[in-house]
């Protein structure tokens, strides 16, 4: 079985190659070979019995888009599993909290011009759902290790959302519970090319007035509670056998 780990900027994949000896836990992959291509690298790598591609997109839809169908075309990827940091849309999510996508959207499609609902383009759908059985995977790694892991709605689009107002458009026209800038776009590729995929979001901020403040300080730290708990869901896999 071929896995992407995917996330949007370098802190987000660090943690997987990290050689840090305070964190000997977080050296995850043994890295065989780096690929350049489309102006990203890709990390070739093993956990187990499990052939892993790894990368950082870049910020946004477009670059995310662009390396998710790299990872399946180009890689041969059979499974997508996103790793990365969000801000908080729903009151009770706190920074460092997890938060696994139920549904996915993009905040930023609008073509209400015409009649459509926010999110939506002729052909396309506005939420956008994960694999059932990745999910049922994440549900088993919170458990076994005693952690809570939140369900919900995520948000996506271009814009870094650091104003209560545009965060409280985006709960009441979503029903989101969390925003970021990568999520649906990786979703639309997965969903259309039959690739199970799986979005985690560590909470590091709350898209306030504070979000460009709080999102420096946890970035590091959120990121590695994301990419822990993707360790934890690898395992799960290569012992089912897949
Ligand atoms: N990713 C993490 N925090 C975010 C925010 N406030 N807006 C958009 N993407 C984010």
């Amino acid at each position: 079985m071929k896995i992407a780990i995917m996330g949007a900027m370098v802190e987000e994949v660090d943690p997987f190659l990290s050689e840090s000896e305070h964190e000997p836990l977080l050296k995850y992959f043994k890295k065989h070979n780096d690929i350049e291509y489309g102006g990203n690298l890709y990390h070739e790598a093993k956990y187990r019995d499990l052939d892993i591609v790894l990368a950082y997109s870049k910020i946004g839809k477009v670059y995310s888009a662009l390396t998710a169908a790299t990872m399946i075309e180009k890689f041969g990827c059979e499974m997508l599993l996103f790793t990365g940091v969000a801000g908080a849309v729903a009151p009770d999510l706190k920074i460092g909290d997890l938060v696994a996508a139920i549904q996915l959207c993009q905040h930023d499609l609008d073509i209400t011009a015409f009649g459509h609902p926010h999110g939506y383009v002729p052909e396309g759908k506005v939420y956008i759902e994960p694999s059932k059985e990745l999910l049922h995977i994440a549900k088993e790694v919170a458990d076994d290790r005693g952690i809570e892991l939140k369900k919900g709605i995520i948000a996506t689009g271009d814009q870094f959302i650091a104003d209560a107002k545009k965060k409280r458009w985006i709960a009441d026209t979503f029903d989101a519970d969390a925003i970021e800038m990568e999520g649906a776009s990786v979703a639309v590729v997965c969903d259309s090319l039959n690739v199970p995929f799986f979005v985690l979001r560590a909470i590091s901020d709350a898209a306030d007035m504070d979000a460009a403040f709080d999102f420096d300080e946890f970035l590091k730290h959120s990121s590695k509670v994301s990419s822990s708990f993707i360790i934890g869901m690898l395992e799960k896999i290569s012992k089912s056998g897949n």
